[in-house]
């Protein structure tokens, strides 16, 4: 699936040198089926060259604003008005300066003036020139005048100084330009999401899962994020990195056991929404092993199992309501083998919740596509077979209409 399919980018960059990852990212973005037109300043040329963007982009690359080869000269409105959005990565401390005061002296900046599109920021500097009151003053006017700041990140520097200043990495970016496209429908409500596996420990060394890859979870998570929303997801062991965690609207408990799972669910009281993604163990281990389980000879040891907590069941519990709506809503998810519908409608009744989705598999489990049903108590929806990602962002549209 491309994310941004017809899009149009304006691809700026400027004078610093994570400039070397810019045709990463334009290769990133071009991946995900967006046109890229790049303009550079004149000293990003001193960290990449406008033949590697053109090689990578497929588009000559502006780097003047008085190119006699253009017909009417006029290159700063032109590109700007085809695009759906200008991104400059990097951004530099200097350009950001410009930029918030209006200044237009060179193609990329005259193009960011004349624009009617949005404008997109990655910065990258020095952590001293990133915390330096004139430009968090450049950061700050900029954010007032409705520009993104995506990043940056804090993390080791060029300059061998670890600090806030680093560039988002291109994959950060990409992500970060496929949500801004996206409907803005979850503005302000809180998501609370369970997703992966548990592990029910038998000793140190041993213990009890399934094959929950943790996709489903992360996709909704990913979707609700991208739709405005605040996210907790409480994770079980998954190695799945944590979707749009730069944006800062997203927070991640990993936890091993049912038990924790639940408790951390159970503290998280002021969601909107509740989507109980995980593939949570029925049965704990009643006493786990403090030591490591030695062979006896032949004979296995016997081990006693005891009910886990139903968090879905007990997260419906604690539903209240916020001008006439129940909150948190509650969305859960069901696995079957056999008669799925059946299934799935008995166990939304008998926990008390308003939605369950059934995955219609039957081959889920750690794969990037899915079929799913959504069941409420109006009847039931199909979502066609398509990726995991894909799905989660139309379910993200389904539930907005209903809360
Ligand atoms: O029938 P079952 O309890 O497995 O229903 C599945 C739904 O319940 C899923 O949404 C799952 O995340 C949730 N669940 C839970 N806690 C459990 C078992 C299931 O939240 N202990």
């Amino acid at each position: 699936m491309q994310s941004l399919l017809n899009k149009k980018i304006v691809l700026g960059i400027s004078g610093g040198i994570a400039a070397y990852k810019t045709p990463e990212l334009a290769r990133q973005l071009i991946q995900e089926g967006a046109s890229v037109q790049v303009v550079m300043t004149e000293a990003a040329g001193q960290f990449v060259t406008a033949v590697t963007m053109q090689a990578i982009t497929g588009n000559p690359v502006y780097t003047s604003q008085w190119d006699s080869s253009i017909s009417n000269n006029m290159a700063h409105i032109e590109l700007s008005r085809a695009a759906d959005v200008i991104l400059i990565a990097p951004t530099s401390a200097d350009l950001m300066a410009k930029l918030s005061l209006g200044l237009a002296d060179d193609l990329l900046s005259t193009l960011c003036l004349a624009r009617d599109c949005p404008l997109l920021l990655a910065p990258a500097m020095n952590k001293q020139m990133w915390d330096h009151a004139a430009t968090q003053r450049s950061a700050q006017r900029l954010l007032d005048d409705g520009v993104a700041l995506l990043g940056p990140a804090s993390g080791f520097q060029a300059c061998g100084e670890v600090g806030m200043g680093r560039m988002l990495e291109p994959a950060e970016i990409t992500e970060q330009v496929i949500a801004f496209f996206q409907k803005k429908t979850l503005l302000g409500k809180k998501v609370l999401i369970t997703a992966g596996p548990t592990f029910e420990a038998i000793d140190p060394v041993r213990g009890i899962t399934n094959h929950s890859s943790g996709k489903m979870g992360f996709a909704i998570a990913r979707a609700a994020v991208e739709a405005g929303a605040e996210v907790h997801l409480i994770a079980g062991p998954c190695d799945l990195e944590t979707p749009l965690a730069a944006t800062g609207k997203i927070t991640r408990t990993d936890v091993i056991s049912a038990k924790e799972m639940h408790a951390a669910a159970l503290k998280s009281t002021d969601s909107d929404i509740f989507f109980a993604v995980a593939a949570v163990a029925d049965w704990g281990i009643a006493k786990p092993a403090k030591e490591k389980i030695k062979r006896q000879g032949k004979n296995a040891p016997a081990i006693e199992f005891i009910a886990n907590p139903d968090i879905l069941l007990d997260v419906a519990k604690t539903v209240k309501t916020k001008g006439g709506k129940p909150y948190p809503y509650c969305v859960g998810f069901a696995a079957e083998s056999t008669n799925l519908e059946a299934h799935a409608d008995e166990k939304r009744q008998r926990k008390g919740i308003p939605m369950i989705v059934g995955n219609i598999g039957p081959d889920t489990f750690g794969s990037d596509f899915n079929e799913l049903i959504v069941m409420d108590a109006q009847g039931s929806k199909k979502i066609a077979k398509a990726e995991k990602l894909q799905l989660a962002r139309q379910l993200i549209q389904l539930l907005a209409k209903k809360i």
